[in-house]
Parts: structure tokens; sequence; C-alpha cells
């Protein structure tokens, strides 16, 4: 077989197992198996760049940089449709239509929240992805559509046409991202629209890659060319070619049946992995639609039925304030328990003083809360009407909560601020860094999260994150949360026990002791326990520790509050030895100092570190003179050419993966 037809095969075989696993959720091959072919196809490609498809299954990692989104016309309009809120508007529908002497079938859809996309092909192969912009004119998004795992890259067939449909991101990957964001402490990302909107507007497709994008298709605008005759036998056909249309599409016969697809749909929403706004309803006949036309803006064939807005009342018992990391004053509406949108509502935020004082919210006062985008509740507006004279004015605190101090409000600013830098407010500084990544690495476990359940008093200490369970009722009722969220942070707490030593270690927070040195120590005294029993001297003899590190471990572990702290620890369960496997040895990467610089295809840098540690070499972050290796991916910059300066050895992204396949990490 020559390489171009092994690329050929290759792609075929990739392209069939990403539609079965994403498209039709019945996976073929095993992850592996995927890899490996794929990294195949990606080093034939380099060795053959000549050969390489435009639409090779190596693209749907990211990685295509654009400078601006070029402009793309589109030949046929992307409209919008008419919206109706109420049952009535559906009827004067139903019946404007057999009106005109129509006896009509309806095809009735979910109305996605997302954004919509048209996909051109030609003779199979995905040409473009645009946004529909103003309707006539989008924006060119085809480096961010084909990392879309669901969006085809080959058809079954190889024709041209064009597609239009919805991007979205589920529900579950928005929380995921969320809670991913929150450790970061970047704001949330409201809905599933927002992000999926985000998304889909980076210039940079490895962002739009991580961020698990899917597609609903459900519009072929040019059905005539392909010999579809109904809205429903163009969904069937949008499907043989490999397109996801969603599964719960329904034909109808009547009004009867368009409003019980809507009732259903209604009840099963909130059950959905994904949002929907509503319903679509379609004549399904393509000649009774081209008949009934468009007004100058919509089709007069279909409408989105959009359902109403959660809104439900309950009462503002309470506004407590919570103090965040850098000391801001947050109001939190205290509720009446509510449930919205199927989950339960206690709590929402207030954000600051000018919102209240806007919104002139009394304590005691009967509100509507929704939720915004389905995901965060929103205080909308006190009831007037209800109040009976005792609800109680709102008054902003002029001292922290938590210590006592004044507090500040910067001219210009909303925020108030408890400027006491030893406000114990901010010792869950500490508690953050304990379930940070590189320390216990507890998955779901944000600063906002701790924050929060900081300020509810249910964490104060290390050992009560160990505690939470006793919480997990009032945590499934606080926003945000959801049982299932809440059980999988408790898992991960509880998983967290049998961390190794030096994530422990590190995660204690003693002063100067990085997750490297770390490591080191636990490496060499393999317990807590002996660590603690060993003087200054004995820690001196380790290379990298140096007086200062050494008094401080000593002191920590004579401190008896922190003796206290190590022993309930243990007598929680969590594991107080070293784990990690013993250092293994190359004459390549013991011993040796590493740089790491630009992006290393095959393995991301955290791992390619953790292995070079693993035979004993350091990896660290700048090079010097004393570096012995710097590694070099894909868009180095200054590190570099540094090394070149300094004439230290490089190894490319080929060297590195041959050594590590020498040693059999690979
Ligand atoms: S049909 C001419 N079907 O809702 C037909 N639209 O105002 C145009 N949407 O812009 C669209 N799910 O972004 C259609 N099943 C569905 C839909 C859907 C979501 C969006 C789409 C469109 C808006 C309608």
């Amino acid at each position: 077989m020559t390489p171009q037809e092994r690329m050929a095969e290759l792609t075929h075989i990739l392209d069939e197992a990403n539609y079965n696993y994403y498209v039709l959720d019945e996976p073929t091959i095993t992850d592996q198996e995927f890899d490996k072919y794929l990294r195949e196809l990606e080093k034939l490609e380099e060795e053959y760049p000549e050969y390489a498809s435009k639409n090779s299954p190596t693209k749907r990692v990211g990685g295509m940089v654009i400078d601006k989104f070029e402009k793309i016309e589109h030949k046929i309009p992307m409209l919008s449709l008419p919206d109706v809120f109420d049952e009535s508007e559906i009827e004067a529908f139903d019946e404007r239509i057999r009106k005109a002497g129509f006896h009509p079938e309806y095809v009735c859809e979910l109305k996605i929240d997302g954004l919509s996309v048209s996909l051109h092909y030609e003779n199979g192969e995905l040409l473009t992805g645009a946004t529909r912009g103003n309707g006539t004119i989008g924006e060119d998004i085809t480096h961010n559509v084909q990392t879309i795992k669901t969006v085809p890259m080959r058809l079954k067939e190889p024709i041209s046409i064009e597609v239009r449909g919805e991007i979205y991101m589920s529900k579950e990957t928005l929380a995921k991202l969320n809670l991913e964001r929150e450790k970061l402490d970047m704001p949330l990302l409201q809905n599933c629209r927002n992000a999926a909107a985000g998304s889909i507007r980076q210039l940079d497709s490895s962002v739009a890659a991580k961020r698990n994008l899917d597609t609903w298709i459900y519009h072929l605008p040019n059905p005539e060319d392909y010999g579809i005759k109904t809205q429903f036998e163009s969904l069937e056909y949008m499907k043989s070619l490999g397109f996801k249309t969603n599964p719960n599409n329904r034909l109808v016969k009547d009004l009867k049946g368009i409003l019980d697809f809507i009732h259903e749909y209604q009840e099963k929403r909130v059950s959905l992995p994904y949002d929907i706004d509503g319903v679509v309803i379609k004549v399904n006949d393509l000649e009774m639609q081209k008949r009934l036309g468009f007004t100058s803006k919509y089709p007069r064939w279909a409408v989105a039925y959009k359902f109403p807005a959660e809104e439900v009342l309950t009462k503002l018992t309470d506004i407590i304030f919570t103090v965040g990391r850098t000391g801001r004053i947050t109001p939190n509406a205290v509720l009446e328990p509510v449930i919205v949108m199927g989950s339960t509502v206690k709590r929402a935020t207030l954000h600051n003083e000018d919102y209240i004082v806007e919104k002139g919210l009394k304590i005691g006062d009967t509100v509507s809360i929704r939720k915004a985008g389905d995901v965060i509740p929103e205080v909308v507006e006190p009831k007037l009407e209800r109040r009976t004279g005792n609800e109680k004015d709102f008054q902003m605190i002029t001292n922290c909560p938590i210590c006592g101090t004044t507090l500040e409000k910067k001219k210009g600013q909303v925020d108030h601020f408890c400027p006491n830098a030893h406000c114990p407010a901010r010792h869950i500084e500490g508690l953050i860094h304990f379930v940070s990544r590189h320390a216990m690495d507890i998955d779901g476990f944000g600063e906002k999260i701790m924050e929060d359940f900081f300020n509810l008093g249910f964490i104060k200490s290390i050992p009560d994150i160990y505690h939470l369970d006793h919480h997990r009722e009032d945590l499934i009722e606080l926003e945000g949360y959801g049982n299932k969220s809440v059980d999988n942070l408790l898992d991960a707490i509880e998983e967290s026990k049998k961390n190794s030593m030096e994530k422990l270690l590190f995660g204690l927070g003693i002063e100067g002791i990085g997750d490297k040195t770390a490591l080191l120590l636990s490496r060499n005294y393999k317990t807590i326990e002996n660590l603690s029993t060993k003087t200054k001297e004995e820690l001196l003899e380790l290379r990298d520790i140096g007086p200062t590190l050494a008094e401080n471990i000593v002191s920590y572990f004579q401190d008896v509050d922190n003796q206290e702290l190590i022993h309930t620890l243990s007598e929680i369960g969590l594991n107080m030895k070293f784990l990690g496997e013993e250092l293994k040895s190359s004459d390549s990467i013991s011993g040796k100092r590493f740089v790491v610089t630009g992006t290393i295809s095959f393995m991301g840098r955290d791992e390619i570190e953790r292995i070079i540690e693993s035979y004993g070499g350091q990896a660290s972050g700048s090079v010097s003179s004393k570096t012995d290796v710097v590694i070099v991916g894909e868009k180095a910059g200054s590190k570099e050419t540094k090394a070149r300066e300094l004439g230290i050895p490089i190894w490319d992204e080929n060297t590195l993966y041959n050594v590590f396949k020498e040693l059999g990490e690979i």
C-alpha cells in the first residue's frame, strides 16, 4: 500500500470511528486504537504533507489560528422564525394554513438553544461552516466547526450540499466548564447558548476543540435538488448523510399532535441533556411550504413556540453577607425554598448594594425568582402589591461580618471590601490551596465553592472538608448545585483520601514547600510520620533542601496545632504514605535538568514533566546555563532561542517521542 493509500484508509477508519462514537453513540474501536491510528496519520501527514487532506481527522483537535473572521454570504438567507407564546397563537397558525385550503401535517422539533450554523459541502467534503450573522452575511467559522466531532468532515455520499442546524453546548459540558472557570476565578458563563457562542467566536480553534461543542442539524435549504418532498424526509436524508439529527423530531397530523408534543417536552425539558427554549412547528409538505411562501421577514410555514420563562414567587427572608478571598463583600438573598426548573433554590446572589437598591428590595418581600439561562437563580423583582407594611428596609452593613473591620468602598466602584488582610475570611486561601490541583486535586472544588462553604460555616478547617457529607442535603439545595454535582464532589473528596503523601504534604501549605519539594521529601522519607521526626541536619542532607526550608519543616511539625491536624487527618483516613513509584533510571534523563517549551502534540507538558521526574530528572521553567536539555515543541519561542544561544542540547518532538518510546512510557 502506498503512503497515500494508507492515509486514505486511516482517514476512513477514523471518520467511521468518530461517527459511530459521537453521532450514533455506539463506539466500535477503543480510545487507544483511535489514538494509534490518529498518530499514524499525523506522522504520515508530516512526512507527506502534499497528501494531507484539508479535512483530515487530525484537524479535530484544533490548533488552527485565524487572524480575523472572514465574511460568508448566504445565497439563501438564513431566516429566523416568528415567535409564538401561547397555544391560541399556534391554533391561529394552523387555522391560517387550513383557511388557505391546505390540510397540513406538521413536523414538531425541539427548539435548540444554541446558535445557528450553515455547513457547505463540496463533493462530500466539508467546505465551510458559517454563522448566521445578519441572515445574509455570516462569519466563516470553518476552523472551529472542524473541531465539532458530530460535524462530518466527509459525507457518506460525495455530493455538494448545504445544511443548517444548531451548534450547542450540553448542560454537562457547561457545568464542567464553569467548575474549571471557578477554579481559575473567572466569571461564570450564564448559559449554554452564551457558552457555545463564545466558544465559536474564538480565533484559535484549540479553544473550541476543548469545549466539546455539538450539533443538531434540522434544515435543508435546497431540498428539491435531492428529490426531497417533505421536511421529515429531509431530516432522514441528512441523517443518512452522516449528520446528527434530533431523535425527538416528530411528524404529527394536527393541532392536537402539536400541543401534545409541546406539553410532553415542557415536562421533559429539565431532564434533557441540552437546553431547549421551545418547540419549532413546521409544515411537513415542501410543496405546501413553497405555496405558503414568506413574509418580508419570516416563512409562513413555520413558527417557534417559546416556553414561558418559569418565574416563581417566594419570600425574601433575609439578606446575608459573604466575604470573598480578596475581601469583597457580596449580599445574598436568603429565600424560602422554592423549586425553579426542577431544582430547589434557597439562595441567590444580589451582587452588591446598588443592585438591591435599584430593585428596591425589602426583607420580607415576596419576590419573583427566575433561573437566568436555566442555571443561576436570579431575583427578578419585589411584588409590591403583596407588601403588608411589615417589610424591613435593606441596610448595607458597615463592618465586615467576619472580623468587624470597617468596610471600604473605593470611589466609582460598586463593591464593598474588608480591608483587613488578616481577616479570617482569608483563611480560606489555605483551604483553597489544599483542594487545588497540585495539592489534593479535589475535582469540582473551585474557589467560589470553598468561599460559599466557608461562609455558610460548613468548612472552617481542613478536616471539615472530609465531613462535608454531613451537609449533603444542605448542599443540594444551594444555588447552582444539584444532586449529581454534590455527589460527584463528595466522591472526589473521598477519593482524595487515597492520594500519595506528596499531595497532602504540599496541601498542608508549609511555607516554602512547593509541589516539587513535597515530592522530593515524600520520595525520601516515605511517610509523614517519618518526615515529622527529622532534624534540621538530617533534612539538609537532601539535595535541594536549604537551611530555611529545613527550619520551616521542623518548626511546622513541632507546632502542637499542626500535630493535632495531622493526627485528625490520619484518623479520618487520609493516606500518609508515599505511593509513587520509586525512581526509575535512564541515562538520557536521570540527574539532568530539562526545560519543556512549546506544544508537544502527543503529550501534555505536565505529563512530560511527570515522566522526567519519575526518572530523577528535573523539570524547570527557565533556561539557564545549568539546563541540560531543552525540549522544543511547536510554537516554542524565546526559550528555544536562548537554548540555541547557550548551545544547550535541544530535543525536538521526535527525539522526545523516541526516548519515551524506548523507555516504554508511550
Ligand atoms: S428552523 C427557515 N428548527 O431558532 C427555518 N430553527 O427563530 C429556520 N432553532 O434561527 C430555522 N432549533 O437558530 C429551526 N429545530 C429547529 C431549531 C431552530 C433552534 C433556532 C435557529 C433559528 C431560530 C428560529
